[in-house]
Order: structure tokens, then sequence, then C-alpha cells
């Protein structure tokens, strides 16, 4: 290990010494017993897709070692808890479909699910924050019957494992060019833009992921289908999972080096970079469960057949954050909609929205930028935003916002070039599926916690399968 480690530092410096090294950390030889760790899957990512998958395999008796960069589980779900105040607000994921899905894993992971209703949202109010003017004779669309006949016409929109190949022609315009051509109404174009958290410049967001995010599965949770933590906290279910499993997760951990066999037999070696030193995890099935972007599998060895796929993968800058001492009124949405812009789709980057929280006095905000931004960046904003609201409405009075969290979210919402999904990208991913020993999870082919747990879920049978061999 004391080898591998200085070969490691060093390997930027000598060619041989780093072909030597990358020899050595797959040693066990290499590390202390208790550093090699032989299980059945390694779970990369412990959001949504790798949670699910560690409480299954758990269940039914397999062993894992889990990898997670953060230094908790949950990934795109966030929840502020006050100590001071008891209050506790979800920043990130809100709701989840009302199904058996849902159900079953709230109940194993002992969350209590309640209802969600859509006044959480808050009344909105417009306001265009760019050039800070109220918008006050407007009133945002909501989807229509037209939407609905659309989106029906491509049941696989839903999942893309299932796209068609190839893929209709006019899913892949931009989301205002196939609204025309479909003649659909202000209203239900509107709403397309909007479904909540679209990250990215909506006006150049294609049909598909238009309608890949306000799915019917998102359809059915806006007419009320939907379920969330009965106390604000759709993290517990991650605490939970954390607290039942944490001998076999590393948190604050990130692979370094990895060699996947291209048969079954060789199973992959990873070592993991964690708190506690190097780790070699040795495991018969690799789960990739965080955004399988090229910067995140860069030390994942990729081969001919998976680097001209993975490297056309691009997620989007978004970011969000709890606040308090606002000033402004409860129960309102503060919602960003530009004067001067095709159905009022504000610029970027640019706060989306202030929104109200189930908890009196805590309000959260989302932020959509086309380039990264740091968290000072984004929080200096939503503070101008908020101080100027505060003089916009006669409820509202001078106030300090005070920033209480924070979350960057990106990437967000992976897709490929529009051209290289005409071009078969959606089934070239799918090809990858068990490929070196190797399989993908998270959001990719489906979009939102509900979906993510069900194509887990879907897919483990397989997975398991490809352990036994
Ligand atoms: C509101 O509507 C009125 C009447 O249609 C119009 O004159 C006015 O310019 C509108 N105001 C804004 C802010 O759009
Ligand atoms: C805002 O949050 C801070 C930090 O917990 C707390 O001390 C303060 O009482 C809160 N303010 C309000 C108005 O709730
Ligand atoms: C779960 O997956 C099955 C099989 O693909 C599908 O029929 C069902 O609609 C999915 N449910 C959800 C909530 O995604």
């Amino acid at each position: 290990m004391r080898s591998s480690l200085l070969c490691v530092a060093s390997a930027a410096g000598a060619l041989a010494a780093s072909v030597k090294c990358t020899r050595d950390q797959f040693q066990d030889s290499s590390y202390a017993p208790n550093d090699v760790i032989e299980r059945d899957f390694a779970i990369i990512g412990g959001g949504a897709a790798g949670t699910y998958a560690a409480v299954s395999l758990a269940d039914q008796k397999k062993t894992f070692a889990m990898v997670e960069i953060a230094d908790r589980l949950g990934g795109n779900t966030a929840t502020y808890q006050d100590p001071a105040t008891g209050a506790s607000v979800d920043f990130g994921v809100q709701l989840h479909l009302d199904d058996p899905i849902v159900h079953d894993f709230f109940t194993r992971l002992n969350s209590p699910l309640g209802p969600f209703s859509l006044e959480v949202f808050g009344k909105p109010q417009y306001y265009d924050f760019a050039k800070k003017v109220a918008i006050s004779n407007y009133t945002r669309g909501t989807p229509g019957p037209d939407y609905v006949a659309e989106v029906n016409k491509y049941p696989f929109v839903d999942d893309l494992n299932k796209l068609p190949n190839p893929v209709p022609a006019d899913l892949l315009l931009t989301w205002p060019e196939y609204a025309k051509k479909n003649k659909l109404s202000t209203a239900s174009t509107e709403a397309g833009l909007y479904w909540p958290a679209t990250p990215g410049d909506p006006l150049k967001t294609t049909a598909l992921a238009i309608f890949n995010d306000g799915n019917h599965i998102e359809l059915a949770e806006f007419s009320g289908k939907a379920v969330k933590n009965a106390n604000s906290d759709n993290s517990l279910i991650y605490r939970n999972a954390l607290a039942e499993l944490k001998e076999h997760i590393f948190l604050k951990s990130s692979i370094i080096a990895a060699q996947r066999s291209t048969d079954r037999k060789g199973g992959v070696q990873l070592v993991a970079n964690t708190p506690t030193g190097k780790k070699l995890i040795k495991a018969k099935q690799l789960l990739v469960a965080m955004p399988p972007v090229l910067d995140n599998m860069k030390y994942f060895g990729l081969d001919q057949q998976e680097q001209p796929v993975i490297s056309k993968l691009s997620g989007k800058h978004y970011y969000g954050g709890v606040v308090n001492n606002t000033g402004l009124a409860d129960g309102i949405a503060y919602t960003n909609a530009a004067q001067d812009r095709p159905f009022h789709v504000p610029g970027l980057p640019e706060v989306v929205e202030i929104a109200p929280s189930s908890h009196p006095g805590y309000q959260f905000y989302w932020y959509n930028s086309e380039e990264p931004k740091s968290r000072a960046e984004v929080e200096s904003a939503a503070k101008s935003t908020i101080q100027w609201l505060q003089t916009q409405d006669k409820g509202n009075k001078k106030s300090e916002p005070q920033f209480l969290d924070f979350k960057d979210y990106s990437p967000f919402h992976l897709t490929p070039p529009t051209k290289d999904i005409a071009d078969g990208w959606y089934g070239k991913m799918k090809g990858l599926q068990g490929h070196r020993n190797t399989w993908y999870i998270s959001a990719l082919f489906v979009v939102g916690s509900t979906q993510i747990w069900n194509n887990t879920h879907n897919m483990l049978p397989d997975i398991i399968k490809a352990a036994q061999l």
C-alpha cells in the first residue's frame, strides 16, 4: 500500500512508475487486509438510485459496498432542518407519485407518508426579476387536454429505454417549434416550459425532454396523485438507510482507479479514496448510480464502445437554497416571468422562484444557469431579488434575509446533443447495460425519484443474475 500511495502521487511525473503502480493498486498485497473489500456489488453514488439498490440488495441478502462523494445520502433530495425552530424544509425533491413503489420504500425505511397538496406551492405572483417590474396581468398556463393528447401520442416518453429508432422527428424540435407545429394552446405551451425545475434554457429544450419530464407520471402527480414525507422531511428515508447500512457505505469517498473485466468471472476492481485511506473494492458487478458524465467516469477506464457514448452526455447547472427572515409574505410563490421574452421565460442566469415552504417564515429558492456558479454568486442574486421583492407588496417588510442552506444540483437533467439522439444515442447507451460488468441506474432514461426507484427495481433481477454467472 505504501508504495502504491507514493506511486499515485508521482504518476504524473514518470510514465514507467505510473504503469507499475496501476498494476500494484489492484493487488490485495498492496493493502492491509481490512482495506480489501470483497462484495457482490459495488454501488457508486448514494442518491435515489444507489440508495434504492442498496436497500433492495440488502433485503435480498446480497452484499455491497457503496461509495458516495457527499457526506450524506439522498442526491437531489435536500431537506433543511432548523434545530432552533424545528422547521423542516424540503428544497430539492418535493413530491412522489402516490404509487405502491413509493409506499413500500417509505414504509421499509420508517418514513411516514402524507398527502402532497399542490397548495403548498403557494399562490403565484409574477415579477420580472431581471428588469425589476411586476407582471401584474399575467397567469401562467397549466397543461390542457391538448397537452395530454400530445403526450399520449408518445407512450414511450415516460421511459427513454423504450424510445424507438428512428426517433419521431417532431420530438427533436425545440418545444416552441413543436408547440407551434402542433398548434398547442398558449397555456399548454407555457406549461411545458415550466415543469418545476426545468434546467437550462426551456426555449431550446427538445419536445422529447419536455415530455420525458412532464410525462404521464408528472401529470398524475399534478392532478393530485402525490405524496411526500408527512413532516416535509423527504430526506428521512435516506438518513434511515444510512443509519441501517452505514458499515457498507463510504461517505466523502470517490473512485480513483478501476479495472473492469470483459468477462463475468473477472468482475470489477475499484480503488476508492476514503477518509480512512485507500480501499480496494472487489465486486462481481458495478452499479453506476451517479450521473455518468465523463468527469465522473474518467477513472473507470472507459473503452472504445463506452467512451463515444458517455462523452456525449452533459447536465445542466441548477441550484437551490433555504432562506428565512425574508420579509416576504407566506404562501406566495414569487415567480420570475420575463416581461418581453417568448412565453415570459426568464433569461439565464436568474433566480427562477422564491417559493414558500410548509413552515411559515421559511422560503426556498431555485436558480438556473447555463454556466457554473458559486454559492456566493447564487446567494447574492437571491438576496438582491428578495430585497427588491420586499418593496413590491404592502404585506412585505424590509429585513435582512438569512441564508440557511444551499445545494448544487448539477449536473442536472443529463442529455446528449439533439443530433446524437437522432443518431440513436439512447439505444447505444442502453446497449452498455451490463457491458464490462457495469450497469447505469441513475436518472438518464427517466426523470424523478419515483421513476428512478421503479426503474432500478425493474433492472435489479438482471443485475443480480449477472452476478451469479
Ligand atoms: C395589463 O393589461 C392592461 C390592459 O390589457 C394593459 O394596458 C397593461 O399594459 C398591462 N400591464 C402589464 C404590466 O402587462
Ligand atoms: C431564521 O433561522 C435562524 C437560524 O436557525 C433562527 O435563529 C431564526 O430564529 C429564524 N428566524 C425566523 C424569523 O424564523
Ligand atoms: C414501473 O415500471 C413498470 C414496468 O416498466 C411500468 O409499467 C410502470 O408504469 C412503472 N411505474 C412507475 C410509477 O414508474
